[in-house]
């Protein structure tokens, strides 16, 4: 049978109070509605539509690598109204459309094919998800009768009664696409918010004699987010679900409550991770390595065996065996050699650096290519910038820098080359050579003697 997906993600989102369209806040480093876009794919959903709306090309954008189609929902008058604009998407289809919001990022893949499955063998023209809430506020209830679902009844438009019931819609449903069509044609915004409901689609199946079922869940799957506040809760859970995949994947997390993993971050086993660290966005990290207390690590791949302590790596990559901190700063299109060592109070910024190179302590490289064997002194500076243009600096393999050497760029030092400590080089180091560019000492002696006698 057929089957695609349609999310909801028009709509504004008011109680967020944002200038970003709620469903682009992000959850553990991913767009909400980039979470659902992804389960449904993942579900086996052959085609998505979003509905955009209220920020439409700001979603289109954040979406646009996904491959997914839109319908543009122009005012925002409700759920159903939103279903109604992406009749095109739906019309002439035959099959099974799956709808889900676009503000519920912890929807799991195995329950929309729990869903899809209840659809297509209870024969039901529509399947709702539920859950059990203890604090239902705000969510339409279901209301059931003998045979299974009768309603859903918005919280605003609930009797009394019906505000003690707890089981609520999800906001995530089944239906047969041509069903749903006809009923669409029949929604009326005769209600409390003066809105076209999507949730009453359900009693005019009913009333067509149609079969309606529902399936239940864990509320924690369920959650929409509508507030900050509930953004945090879903972070939580989702965080928690992050970290015991890897641990169940063979990665050490120390504390896992203050351990902050990004939902595409890779992690290969056997490497351990103390608290308080943040791994973001596509970043990779292979096994056996050491991620010590305190890392900020985006977008980077950090290779077997690493190390690393208290730093900032950002858009880079470490070869197998390095060290990195404490206190180092590794900022973007880095590349750092195997069995290498970055130090303390290290910036490096876009370069360079190969095998076997330490740079150790204070010490600021940036626009460089540096060799392999290398070995930088304590506060070095690569003089990267006059003030208008930023040049490079190229150092080959083996090379000493003493200690606190100013490189002023452009410029070049050859293989197996010496640079005096106290240095400020301007011109090209010769291989094989020691450079020495500060002024001679002189020694003038007796002078603190005949100084005292003077006074
Ligand atoms: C909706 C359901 C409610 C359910 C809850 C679960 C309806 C009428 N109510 O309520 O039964 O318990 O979700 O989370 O469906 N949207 C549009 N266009 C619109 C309005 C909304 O695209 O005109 C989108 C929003 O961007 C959002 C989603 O639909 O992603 C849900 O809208 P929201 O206003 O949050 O509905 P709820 O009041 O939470
Ligand atoms: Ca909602």
């Amino acid at each position: 049978m057929y089957k695609c997906a349609v999310i909801l993600a028009a709509g504004e989102g008011k109680r967020m109070k944002s200038e970003l369209p709620k469903v682009l806040h992000k959850v553990c480093g991913k767009e909400m509605v980039n979470h659902v876009i992804d389960t449904m794919r993942a579900a086996g959903l052959e085609e998505v539509n979003v509905i955009v709306g209220k920020g439409a090309d700001k979603v289109k954008e954040m979406t646009s690598s996904r491959q997914v189609s839109y319908s543009f929902q122009d005012k925002q008058l409700g759920t159903g109204h939103a279903v109604i604009c992406a009749k095109d998407f739906l019309q002439g289809k035959k099959g099974a459309v799956a709808i889900f919001t676009g503000d519920a990022p912890l929807i799991k893949v195995e329950t929309v094919q729990s869903l899809i499955k209840h659809h297509e063998e209870g024969g039901y023209s529509a399947v709702i998800l539920t859950s059990i809430m203890e604090n239902p506020q705000g969510y339409g209830r279901i209301i059931r009768d003998a045979e299974g679902v009768e309603k859903i009844v918005e919280h605003k438009d609930c009797t009394e009664e019906q505000l003690l019931v707890k089981e609520v819609n999800a906001g995530m449903y089944v239906f047969d696409i041509e069903s749903l069509l006809e009923s669409l044609n029949k929604l009326t915004n005769d209600n409390a918010q003066g809105e076209y409901y999507l949730t009453d689609v359900i009693a005019i199946l009913k009333s067509e004699g149609k079969r309606v079922g529902a399936l239940t869940t864990d509320f924690e799957e369920t959650l929409g987010v509508n507030s900050r506040v509930e953004l945090a809760v879903a972070e939580q859970v989702m965080r928690e679900r992050i970290n015991k995949k890897h641990m169940i994947n063979g990665v050490t997390i120390i504390d896992p409550k203050t351990t902050y993993i990004d939902s595409e971050v890779e992690i290969e086993s056997d490497t351990l991770i103390y608290p308080g660290n943040v791994l973001q966005g596509k970043t990779i990290i292979k096994s056996g390595c050491v991620i010590y207390p305190n890392n900020r690590i985006q977008d980077s791949i950090i290779e077997k065996g690493v190390t690393v302590q208290s730093s900032v790596i950002l858009e880079s990559s470490i070869g197998e065996n390095t060290t990195v901190g404490p206190y180092a700063y590794i900022r973007p299109e880095s590349v750092i050699g195997n069995n290498a060592r970055i130090g303390d109070f290290v910036e490096i910024k876009k370069s360079t650096i190969g095998d076997n190179t330490k740079v150790s302590h204070l010490t600021y490289i940036g626009d460089a290519e540096v060799g392999r064997d290398c070995n930088f002194g304590c506060g070095t500076v690569v003089v990267n910038y006059d003030g208008k243009k930023k040049h490079k600096t190229i150092i080959g393999n083996n090379a000493f820098i003493g200690c606190n050497t100013n490189l002023v760029s452009p410029v070049e030092v050859k293989d197996n080359s010496y640079i005096a400590a106290g240095s400020t080089i301007t011109r090209e180091v010769p291989s094989g050579s020691l450079a020495i560019a500060r002024a001679k000492q002189v020694n003038i002696e007796g002078w603190v003697n005949r100084r005292n006698s003077n006074k």
